[in-house]
């Protein structure tokens, strides 16, 4: 089921930002002319990668980090390339975009 979440035009170029989708905690990010978005659940322990709303980048925007201990996860796989879950990864969520619409298949 494709679900609409927001228009292209209401992101900045590397932004990322959580939508909540019935029950379905979701993170988008686009970043350097790609879309990517992913369950917002980290491996390690499950639980939210951020702590504070739409935080989700490191300090050098080169990855995703989780705020609970620090895991850096690749933004391009989802991998986790440093922390307590290196290898592991995030749950990858299909993109589209048709028009100026970002779709999530769900
Ligand atoms: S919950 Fe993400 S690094 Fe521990």
């Amino acid at each position: 089921m494709s679900t609409t979440l927001c228009e292209v035009s209401d992101f900045q170029e590397c932004e990322a930002r959580e939508f909540q989708i019935g029950d379905q905690n979701l993170i988008l990010i686009h970043w350097h002319g790609s879309w990517y978005a992913y369950r917002n659940s980290c491996p390690h322990a499950n639980w939210p990668l951020n702590i504070q709303p739409d935080v989700f980048f490191d300090s050098d925007e080169q990855f995703l980090q989780c705020s609970n201990h620090m895991a850096l996860f690749d933004i391009e796989t989802g991998v986790c390339k440093a922390g307590p879950c290196v290898g592991d990864s995030l749950s990858a969520v299909r993109v589209k975009v048709i028009e100026n619409q970002v779709l999530v298949e769900l």
